[in-house]
């Protein structure tokens, strides 16, 4: 049978405050605010208040950011120690800083069961190929814009790990002198079939720069590998990495990590770091785990970087 998990107690903070605000009988605010309500002639809850979270849930957004706010104000005054009795005079934008760092805290958000999954309410993904079949992956989308951005900085003698030749052409990479690729496995467009956690596989200080893009997850030991690259690089020498953070496992022929943005900057720690950062947010990881494409999202909502959200992290360090 399909049914929903029981409800837990005191499920959403809404509800909890709602509670607090009927267990201290602190309804004046509450009243305050539907006063408001009127004399704006916005529709407003009906009958008497307290009622709990599902009468805050019908109300109008904008009241529920304020009622929301005030009960919030009535918690953290009380528990700072705050004096509570401006709080009918609270401004409209006192009320939505309140609100927002209510909502920070997680303490005001959709009641329990009204979510609708629509699309997404699947266990398993829409495209099992990334989203390739579908038109491009969200992952591919991120490293389209990081190569755009460092195509002009990848220059002189070139090593791309686990790549492939054309690469050169696809990513703009233009300034490279030389453009050798260099994968575990021999295949068409590889130059050195080597592993790159062995350190002779090249001459010390050969290099200006190392792109590797979607390798390091694969690497069991990819400080080894990092500082490989280091090795290979000269002085002045630049490597272009990125990883994916919000992909499913992918075995090539293994797949042991996800780096995120902390462990990217203790990785590269013996470098200089020009730059470093994230590309996605909530929504594209979720697409991006789900198989979805590129295409199925609005351009403005996968641009929205959340650094708390990343769909992949990349960084640009030089050898000094
Ligand atoms: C997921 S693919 C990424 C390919 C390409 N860079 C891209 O973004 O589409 C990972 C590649 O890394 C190679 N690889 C994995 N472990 C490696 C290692 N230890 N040394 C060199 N190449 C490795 C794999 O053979 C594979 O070609």
């Amino acid at each position: 049978m399909n049914q929903r998990l029981p409800a837990r107690r005191g499920n959403t903070a809404v509800r909890a405050n709602l509670k607090y605000l009927e267990k201290r009988k602190i309804e004046g605010f509450i009243a305050t605010d539907r006063e408001s309500c009127r004399d704006r002639q916005q529709p407003g809850p009906r009958g008497p208040l307290p009622q709990g979270a599902r009468r805050v849930a019908r109300m109008p957004r904008k009241l529920q950011t304020k009622v929301g706010a005030a009960i919030s104000a009535r918690v953290l005054a009380e528990k700072y120690g705050m004096a509570t009795n401006s709080f009918p005079s609270f401004t409209v934008t006192a009320c939505g800083l309140l609100a927002d760092r209510l909502c920070a805290q997680g303490l005001l958000t959709v009641p329990l069961r009204q979510i609708d999954l629509g699309d997404l309410g699947r266990v398993r993904p829409f495209c099992p190929d990334y989203g390739f079949s579908r038109g491009t992956p969200i992952d591919r989308y991120y490293l389209h814009q990081f190569t755009s951005q460092t195509k002009d900085e990848v220059v002189g003698e070139t090593l791309e790990i686990g790549g492939q030749k054309e690469n050169q052409r696809r990513y703009g990479f233009t300034r490279a002198a030389s453009y050798r690729v260099r994968d575990l496995f021999r295949c068409s467009g590889i130059d050195i079939r080597a592993d790159a956690h062995d350190p002779a596989a090249l001459n010390e200080s050969s290099l200006d720069s190392v792109v590797m893009f979607n390798i390091l997850e694969h690497c069991g030991r990819p400080w080894v590998v990092v500082e490989n690259v280091r090795r290979w690089l000269r002085v002045g020498g630049k490597v272009f990495c990125l990883v994916p953070n919000a992909q499913r496992i992918h075995r090539d022929p293994r797949d042991y990590w996800r780096i995120l943005p902390d462990a990217m900057t203790l990785l590269f720690e013996s470098y200089r770091v020009i730059r470093i950062g994230s590309f996605g947010n909530l929504l594209a990881c979720a697409a991006s785990l789900s198989g979805m494409a590129a295409e199925d999202l609005h351009q403005k909502d996968l641009e929205e970087t959340d650094m708390q959200y990343p769909v992949v992290t990349w960084i640009v360090a030089e050898k000094t």
